[in-house]
Formats: structure tokens, C-alpha cells, sequence
């Protein structure tokens, strides 16, 4: 049954349709043609389009593939989820870095291992600075 019908489409309806195509001889004749022919142009110029595509698709570049898609490769991994609170009337210095890379072996504080993550990856993080005024 399905294979009738593609038959009956190739063979005979296509040509009918390929037949009543308002295709001009020259290529100026595209320009006068009007939006009813243009219409009527569209199904088979949206099929060469898909070709033309379908053909040259292996040879376009191809998105690159993230490098690393979790974010965090071993802190925790137990936990559900990665939580840290700190209260800031603890804070005993000046000055605090918490780790935003998730590379640091004393996290959440950060112990630089972001320039090294930087260095091999071409990344930019850096730590989460948190200053206290001293009075
Ligand atoms: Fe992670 Fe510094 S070690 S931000």
C-alpha cells in the first residue's frame, strides 16, 4: 500500500507537478515571475534547499564539544547537593576567598587552584572575595 502510493506520487504525480512548474528559460526571467508562480516554485526550492544542505552538512565545521560538563569532578560527590554557609560575624580576617571553580582541596576556600584550572583550559574563574570593613 505504502509503496503503491510513493509509486503513484513518482510516477505520476510528480511529473504533473514538475510539468505545470512555472520555471523561466533565463535567469532574468526570475525577477518577472509573480508571487502566485513564486508559490508555486516554493515546495520544490524548499526540497533543493534541503539537498543542498543534506550534501554539503559533513563538510561544514562542527560545533565543539564542551570540554567538561560537570562542574564539580570530586568535592562531595556523596551529597545530593554542595552546600556551604558561612557566617560572616565568624570571619576572623579582613579578607576571605571562597572557591568558584570547584578545583580547590580546601573548599570552600580557595587555595589558587583556579590558576592552574585557568592555565590548562583557556578558563577564567576565580574566587568569590569577601572583605569586612574594619572599623
Ligand atoms: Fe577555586 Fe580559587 S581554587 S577559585
Amino acid at each position: 500500500m505504502v509503496l503503491e502510493t510513493l509509486s503513484w506520487i513518482i510516477k505520476t504525480q510528480l511529473p504533473t507537478y514538475l510539468k505545470k512548474l512555472p520555471l523561466p528559460e533565463t535567469i532574468g526571467g526570475f525577477a518577472r515571475l509573480t508571487v502566485l508562480e513564486w508559490l508555486r516554485l516554493l515546495p520544490l526550492l524548499g526540497i533543493l534547499a534541503l539537498l543542498g544542505y543534506l550534501t554539503i552538512r559533513p563538510f561544514l565545521p562542527k560545533k565543539k564539544k564542551q570540554r567538561d560538563s560537570l562542574i564539580n569532578l570530586k568535592i562531595q560527590k556523596e551529597k545530593r547537593k554542595v552546600e556551604n554557609e558561612i557566617h560572616i560575624e565568624d570571619l576572623k580576617c579582613t579578607n576571605v576567598c571562597y572557591c568558584r571553580c570547584w578545583r580547590s582541596k580546601t573548599f570552600p576556600v580557595c587555595d589558587k587552584s583556579h590558576i592552574k584550572h585557568n592555565e590548562l583550559t583557556g578558563d577564567n574563574v576565580g574566587p568569590l572575595i569577601i572583605k569586612k570593613k574594619t572599623l
